[in-house]
């Protein structure tokens, strides 16, 4: 290419990156002409991009900014959205005005992605109402509490393997063996498989969860893609969010157990159960359910009511879908030893210390809800951390959770699981799971911090969620039993 043509592509290529600029810009003035206070992308992810600032800050820049202001703008690259800081305006938009904002900040289709377009999280409007009446009674107290049988001897079964096939002092990276363990426990109780992470730790159900779960490498890529240009960019560039071996992975051993369980009449209390009485519309709320007690302080209530008007028809694949979107899930009077559901209820200080660690690490940093065209975020990590709301807030003290303590927190600040009736479906769940692992962790080993793990806690910049950077190391030493 000779001198004249050199300067005729730069200039080409400086007029695409111009017009760019002035297309990904054009929206900028947006916040000024409503005359609400604003922060530009620019700065918060410019350190983000430079390792400086973790994602879940950089989103909850506004509210560090604007300390007194009730909400402030934002864009994600061009489209404008609103952070709340206002508990009481995020109780108004998640519940009081539900019917405005019933959809989260991006759904995906099934027409996009046949199977995570069938995940609850993803669905929008009416498909995602009718979702969660039909999937709402396999989430109450009652249904836990059937389900807390298999969880229990699951976990109990698994953490003896591993302190049997444990010589001594064993140094292990936590965050990975909960992962693993939680795996576990979802192929059992959203699939009936049951699966051994501690013999066999390439186990499929491992490997395509953990592909399907991933938010880094292609599958990140794919979400970041979806937030950038929403869903019709995927569409466009004819990409699959699932991959394709792994929905039909899922939709495999779905069909299979179900066609085992009825050739056999096989019955087992979990979600595969639960789905299959939905699929015959004969899944509903138990009458003992309002007398259950609260599982703790972080779990949310149910506030949608059953109703006939079209019941959703539940195929194999929605059955696969839904099971396997638990996964998302995964990322914690003793007599002989074995713990009860009672047990486990009556462990206040257990409850109080889970509570504490989802103040101050709520996994999900940010909740979203889109109203028409624009959307709406509120910061959970900012507020969680906010001395208004908790003083001291950066010391962890489950002692603000204790029965003498806990009248003094407002419960609208306190949103790991979300809010109104778009919240976490699987909080009860969710808290069971980790306390029961952390008291047979507990129950077979003692536990020691190893020098690996940071203290204090440093964040892992690079992750989308929060995770900690050189890993959650500890050293498990067996008990005598
Ligand atoms: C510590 C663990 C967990 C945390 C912190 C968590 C947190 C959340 C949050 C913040 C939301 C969004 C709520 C909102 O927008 O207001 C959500 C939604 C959801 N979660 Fe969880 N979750 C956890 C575990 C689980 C588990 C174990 C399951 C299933 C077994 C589950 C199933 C769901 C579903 C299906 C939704 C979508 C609900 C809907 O759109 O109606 N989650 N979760």
């Amino acid at each position: 290419m000779n001198a004249f043509a050199w300067i005729i592509a730069l200039a080409l290529l400086a007029l695409a990156l111009y017009l760019l600029y002035r297309w990904g810009t054009a929206n900028y003035d947006y916040f000024e002409q409503r005359r609400v206070p604003y922060v530009l992308p620019f700065s918060a992810y410019g350190r983000m991009l430079t390792g400086k600032l973790h994602p879940v800050d950089a989103a909850g820049e506004g509210y560090r900014v604007f300390p007194d202001e009730r909400f402030s703008g934002f864009f994600v690259f061009r489209q404008p959205g609103y952070l709340i800081h206002d508990p009481e305006l995020i109780k108004q938009i998640t519940i009081k005005d539900f019917d405005h904002f019933v959809d989260h900040s991006f759904n995906i289709s099934p027409e996009l992605d046949p199977f995570l377009g069938r995940s609850l999280f993803f669905q929008s409007g009416n498909s995602w109402k009718h979702g969660r009446i039909g999937l709402s009674p396999a989430f109450t107290g009652s249904k836990m509490r059937n389900m807390f049988e298999l969880l229990t001897s699951y976990c109990e079964g698994a953490m003896r393997r591993l302190a049997e096939s444990t010589k001594g002092k064993i140094e292990k990276e936590v965050k990975d063996l909960f992962q693993r363990f939680g795996n576990d426990i979802m192929a059992s109780i959203s699939f009936g498989m049951d699966i051994d992470s501690v013999r066999d730790p390439d186990n499929v159900f491992h490997q395509k969860g953990k592909r399907f779960t991933a938010t880094t490498g292609i599958q990140g890529l794919k979400f970041f893609l979806v937030t950038l240009g929403g869903e019709k960019l995927l569409k466009w560039l004819g990409i699959l969010l699932t991959p394709r071996d792994v929905a039909d992975f899922y939709l495999d051993v779905v069909s299979r157990t179900i066609k085992y369980r009825e050739e056999n009449s096989v019955v087992r209390p979990d979600f595969i159960h639960l789905l299959l009485q939905a699929r015959k519309n004969i899944l509903h709320h138990d009458q003992h359910d309002e007398k259950l007690e609260s599982a703790g302080f972080s779990t949310v209530e149910e506030h949608l009511t059953s109703t006939s008007e079209n019941p959703k028809q539940w195929t194999d694949l929605d059955i696969a879908a839904a099971a396997a979107s638990f996964f998302f899930g995964v990322q914690e009077e003793l007599g002989d030893g074995r713990l009860t559901y009672e047990a486990m209820q009556r462990m206040k200080y257990l409850d109080m210390v889970f509570t504490e660690t989802l103040r101050k690490w709520p996994p999900f940093g940010v909740l979203t809800r889109k109203c028409n065209k624009e959307y709406v975020m509120e910061n959970v990590h900012a507020i969680q951390r906010d001395p208004q709301f908790y003083p001291d807030p950066m010391r962890f003290d489950p002692e603000r959770f204790s029965d003498e303590n806990r009248h003094l927190i407002n419960q609208d600040t306190f949103l790991p699981f979300g809010s109104g009736p778009r919240n976490c479906i699987g909080s009860r769940l969710a808290l069971m799971q980790a306390k029961c692992l952390l008291y047979y962790l507990f129950r077979y080993f003692t536990v020691e911090i190893s020098e690996r793990t940071d203290v204090p806690l440093q964040l892992d910049i690079t992750a989308l969620g929060l995770s900690a950077k050189n890993g959650f190391w500890f050293y498990l030493i067996p008990r005598e039993i």
